[in-house]
């Protein structure tokens, strides 16, 4: 054999072992997406994430479906208001789910082109299976595995990126911030949005009182870590707002219509109890990749 071609082999087989490595980490998480029927009642209607309830949420009476839906549609509308997004971007989602946000943004805004990326392959799966029709309609439409760390995407040949409630699940902030700051092109721009502990302290309470972070499947790192790492990474202009109150009610009120009476004694409902001892909260976070090196 050559020494160029032991090379790549060397140098494949090392890709591969370093990826499966990444991702050995994530299969907790992966396993808990990859079978739609655990939470199929819970986020019935293609989005899965918690919502943004304001002006959605009954005063009185069940919350519909439709509202359900259209509390997880908000949420998104909160990331791709800021994105700000013309028709000449090449746009990237970071854990896409089941594609329904690459979606509206394709056929609202149209730019150059969408990726949605999610971990799960299944998920990626279900984003083809749906949208199916949009890809006729728009051919830059894209849906890839990949993960938070490794997107696979080239260096500098992305103008925005965004996500919604992945964050949560990534086992470092400073390789996703750094992946990230890789990918973008100068001057682009990150928009994402999910729950973090609100300090050193409120993670530890968090770990103790909500099972999925107990179980490794969610981090929840304080705040104060998310902003370091985007930070050290060399990101400006970070800008962090806090939307818990118009995010947990409204999920757990949810929730506890769609779930078995004892769901408060399980993962579910527990996270609204923690935003309200004031351990956990729900963010949106914007950060800019300026012109000017690091
Ligand atoms: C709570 S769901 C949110 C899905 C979608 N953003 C939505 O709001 O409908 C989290 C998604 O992130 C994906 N995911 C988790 N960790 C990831 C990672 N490190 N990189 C990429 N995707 C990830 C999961 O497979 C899952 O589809």
């Amino acid at each position: 054999m050559s020494f160029r071609k032991t090379i790549v082999l060397l140098l494949t087989a090392f890709s591969i072992c370093t990826t499966n490595f990444v991702y050995a980490s994530y299969e907790p998480i992966i396993k808990a997406y990859r079978d739609e029927r655990l939470w199929s009642e819970l986020f019935k209607g293609g989005y899965l994430n918690f919502g943004y309830w304001e002006n959605i949420l009954p005063k009185e009476g069940k919350i519909t479906v439709d509202e359900r839906i259209r509390s997880s549609e908000a949420l998104y509308t909160q990331v791709i208001d800021i994105l700000d997004i013309s028709k000449d971007e090449v746009i990237v989602e970071i854990g896409c789910g089941r594609g329904c946000g690459c979606a509206k943004i394709m056929k609202e805004y149209n730019p150059k082109r969408v990726i949605g990326i999610d971990i799960t392959s299944e998920q990626i799966e279900r984003s083809y299976k749906i949208h199916r029709l949009s890809f006729e309609n728009y051919p830059n439409l894209s849906f890839i595995i990949a993960q938070s760390e490794r997107t696979t995407l080239p260096d500098e040949s992305v103008d925005k990126i965004y996500s919604v409630e992945v964050a949560q699940h990534f086992s470092s902030m400073h390789d996703f911030s750094k992946e990230a700051y890789r990918i973008l092109k100068p001057g682009g721009t990150i928009v994402f949005t999910t729950y973090f502990s609100t300090s050193q302290q409120g993670a530890k309470a968090v770990r103790e009182m909500i099972l999925w972070v107990a179980e490794g499947k969610d981090n929840a790192f304080p705040i104060e870590e998310v902003e370091k790492a985007f930070s050290q990474n060399g990101f400006r202009d970070i800008q962090i707002q806090s939307i818990g109150d118009k995010v947990f009610e409204g999920y757990d009120v949810w929730s506890s219509q769609v779930l078995l009476p004892d769901c408060s004694n399980s993962y579910t409902r527990k996270w609204y109890e923690a935003f309200i001892k004031g351990y956990l909260d729900y963010y949106v976070i914007v950060a800019k990749k300026t012109n000017q090196l690091k």
